[in-house]
């Protein structure tokens, strides 16, 4: 019997904060196009943007919130009058409107950027609660720059939103700078000294200039945070925000250590990643967590030989679990028989041991020319092997056949006709350890889903 798990409130804002990076802007339409994608990935809240901060930006929170009904739509003001009533304006005919007002708290922020006093600003906080709240029943407020606040401060900032009628407390970690102990910490104050906080949900908003933002979200979710924010591939501000799917699957790949759960769609994940890269024209980092090209893919000999016997070898999840379509065996100088015996396998072509041999001699040399063997590399390395000497390209060496090789490509592309002898299906030598002894042969080389969802729990 598996024990109740919290649900987690994910505040994706991909559209706000991660279109604040660098070449990440979008316009209207490539906007709307993603919250819908947000919407079937199944995140709680989507943060539609900064309505005073352009027309553009006014016009996108508005389409958003009259076309996707499902999730709250959320826009960020700051904590003056103005802000507050344009963010309403665009919100209002949404179907769950939350307005979003941050203001900073730290001294820093207080002193150099604002130039207020602590009473001010408590003033200033409390005042923006109150208004937004006689427009909007849905209000979340954001001490900006909270993990370089005096936490006594800062818990009389948010003794004073709450009074005013704060439905939600965002915990920003603007600058990337906490740590997960001390963030966790953080939030364990926060819930034994604000006033009324069990009557408001506490949510982590963290940034990556350090590398920790998802680190950190976790660690304010275990210490009892309830909402996350995150963004799709960790875009936003400078080093980004914490990565959507990387909270989500940690919660989904180690409910030991994290028995959250949260209403994201796991397939779609990669199709919501690359949709915002598409969208964007940035692409993922390739061994990006999750969503990056590489993520689910084993290029050295020992991992594909592992991942083709049983895939838990070393994969922690299945790419299918986010909506990656296959795992992909990148063959290069480090990949063994079995991946290129496979691959071949997978192109239509079947060898015994003598003419695969022969073929990954081949191929192990091609592979020290050219990084990655693709596919066309691959066929034409086989079909080269009939050619008649003269007529090799100079990438590929010419292959002699061996005596029982089995491979005789047609030029029509159809697949090869046995030589002389039936092909014989690979594997045809019995599976052994590198000392020769016999391994136990599994009969799933493929994904086993069930396989997968008794070791990782609902993936
Ligand atoms: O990082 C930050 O402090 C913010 C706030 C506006 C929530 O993005
Ligand atoms: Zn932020």
């Amino acid at each position: 019997m598996t024990a109740e798990r919290a649900r987690i409130t994910v505040f994706d804002t991909t559209l706000r904060d991660g279109e604040q990076s660098p070449g990440c802007s979008m316009n209207q339409q490539e906007k709307l196009r993603l919250a819908h994608q947000l919407d079937r990935l199944g995140v709680d809240v989507i943060e539609a943007g900064f309505p005073i901060a352009s027309d553009g930006d006014f016009e996108s929170v508005r389409a958003i919130a009259s076309v996707v009904r499902r999730p709250i739509i959320a826009g960020l003001a700051r904590a003056c009058r103005p802000d507050i009533e344009r963010a309403w304006e665009a919100l209002q005919h949404a179907a769950r409107p939350r307005i979003h007002v941050f203001l900073a708290t730290s001294d820093i922020h207080l002193q150099y950027k604002l130039r207020i006093t602590r009473d001010q600003c408590v003033e200033q906080a409390r005042e923006a609660i109150r208004f937004a709240k006689s427009l909007c029943e849905d209000v979340e407020f954001s001490p900006e720059d909270a993990t370089r606040t005096e936490p006594e401060f800062l818990c009389r900032v948010l003794d004073a939103v709450v009074e005013a009628g704060a439905t939600t407390l965002n915990i920003p970690d603007t600058v990337g700078y906490t740590v997960p102990s001390e963030f966790g910490a953080l939030i364990t104050t926060i819930r034994q000294r604000v006033k009324g906080i069990e009557n408001v949900v506490i949510s982590a908003h963290c940034h990556n200039d350090l590398g920790m933002a998802v680190a950190n979200a976790l660690a304010a979710v275990s210490a009892g945070a309830r909402q996350v924010e995150c963004t799709i591939n960790g875009i936003g501000e400078r080093a980004g925000n914490a990565s959507l799917e990387e909270i989500v699957m940690a919660m989904r790949v180690r409910p030991d250590r994290y028995p959250f759960e949260t209403g994201v769609v796991g397939d779609q994940i990669f199709p919501s990643s690359q949709m915002l890269s598409e969208i964007t024209g940035v692409p993922v980092q390739p061994n990006k967590a999750i969503t990056g090209r590489n993520a689910f893919a084993h290029e050295a000999g020992i991992h594909q030989d592992g991942v083709l016997k049983n895939p838990l070898t070393y994969e922690i999840m299945t790419p299918q679990s986010v909506g990656v379509p296959d795992s992909k065996l990148v063959l290069g100088k480090h990949s063994g028989r079995h991946a290129l015996s496979m691959r071949c396998e997978q192109l239509g072509y079947s060898f015994d041991r003598r003419a695969l041999d022969d073929i990954y001699r081949r191929f192990v040399r091609l592979a020290d020319k050219i990084k990655h063997v693709e596919d066309h590399h691959l066929l034409e390395l086989i079909r080269d092997t009939h050619k008649p000497s003269g007529s090799a390209t100079p990438l590929i060496e010419k292959i002699v056949p061996p005596q029982a090789a089995v491979v005789n490509a047609p030029a029509s592309g159809l697949p090869p006709e046995p030589a002389s002898e039936p092909v014989k299906p690979f594997p045809v030598a019995p599976h052994t350890n590198p000392f020769g002894a016999p391994l136990p042969v599994h009969g799933d080389a493929h994904h086993e889903q069930t396989q997968q969802e008794d070791y990782l729990w609902g993936v």
